[in-house]
């Protein structure tokens, strides 16, 4: 039976308004099991390591198994180990290891996500496709794939060609406009090869910048890659002098860091992780850090930083267990 506006003027006890408002599906908002407003935002996800020694040996088992015919891509996901979670690698973004074999092509695609990739390790020839022209793949390169982009891989050279790709598809997941298409020629055709182009960024301009730039602290300086690189994630650049270090007090950004040479340890909000060129480190929001390189190094970070600025959301979080 329906409920109607004299049974609520009926109601005489707290018990009978909860069970008139459970039978409308309205929930009351003032004895919920958890507070939908709080203090501090809730720390979901917690650092994380990834080894690209591991990643590389897995992506060549996947080489034998898994045929770019069959998936659209041939990759691994970096998904933040907290119980329960199967994809992101923080909040907001992704990050995955992926290869494409010599000779090999993945095919183009489109998607509303945006995405950029962290060039590891290619031979001669390795291209991915954006927009009619390839754009050469070389270790240490990053390249763009912004929102509804054709983009795909064409390893035209002997040699297997890895990189690590970074998505802000949980972000989308979270907004809801995903949109997706493949391309009506499979392969997207290409014969203009573009050194040149505002989706990269070459590994040796990104060494030149930083050697050009000013000390931000002892032994470390910083570019920014793009202002910023694409309309949710925000690309800098670290160099570190070996044995030098920094850190960064916790706030709402989230952030993955891929170092691109180099080695050393990292301590994320309480957690230390040895990281060496070409793993990847999750650092969640509200994560105080710590990074310490053994040798010179250069970091990639990866963050969600235009998002949160554009939102007014980009805030220092107060440390805490
Ligand atoms: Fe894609």
């Amino acid at each position: 039976m329906a409920v109607t506006a004299q049974a609520f003027k009926d109601a005489a006890s707290m018990q009978d308004l909860y069970d008139l408002l459970a039978r409308c599906g309205i929930e009351n908002g003032w004895n919920k099991p958890e507070p939908s407003l709080y203090a501090l935002p809730k720390k979901e996800l917690g650092p994380a390591h990834f080894s690209w020694v591991l990643g590389r040996a897995a992506l060549d088992a996947a080489g034998r198994f898994v045929n770019t015919e069959h998936a659209e891509r041939r990759n691994l996901i970096l998904a933040n180990p907290a119980p329960g979670n199967k994809y992101p690698t923080v909040k907001t973004l992704v990050a995955a290891y992926q290869m494409v074999k010599g000779g090999e092509v993945a095919r183009s695609h489109r998607h509303t996500a945006n995405a950029l990739r962290l060039v590891l390790d290619t031979g001669e020839r390795a291209y991915t496709i954006v927009e009619g022209k390839k754009i050469p793949m070389e270790p240490g390169d990053v390249l763009l794939t912004p929102n509804w982009y054709w983009h795909g891989h064409s390893n035209e050279g002997p040699s297997n060609a890895y990189w690590m790709d970074f998505l802000d598809v949980p972000t989308v997941h979270m907004l809801g406009p995903m949109f997706f298409e493949h391309h009506p020629d499979d392969v997207e055709s290409a014969n203009e090869v573009a050194t040149q182009s505002p989706c990269r960024f070459p590994w040796a301009e990104t060494v030149a910048r930083l050697a050009e730039s000013p000390e931000v602290n002892p032994g470390q300086r910083e570019i920014e890659l793009g202002s910023p690189a694409l309309a949710t994630m925000a690309l800098h650049v670290t160099r570190l002098d070996a044995g030098a270090s920094f850190s960064v007090e916790p706030s709402t950004l989230n952030c993955i860091y891929a170092p691109m040479q180099g080695a050393g340890e990292a301590a994320i909000d309480g957690q230390t992780f040895g990281w060496s060129r070409g793993d990847a480190l999750a650092v969640p929001s509200s994560s105080p850090h710590t990074w310490t390189a053994h040798e010179e190094s250069y970091l990639l970070r990866v963050s969600d930083k235009p998002l949160l600025e554009r939102l007014d959301w980009l805030r220092p979080v107060p440390a805490r267990p």
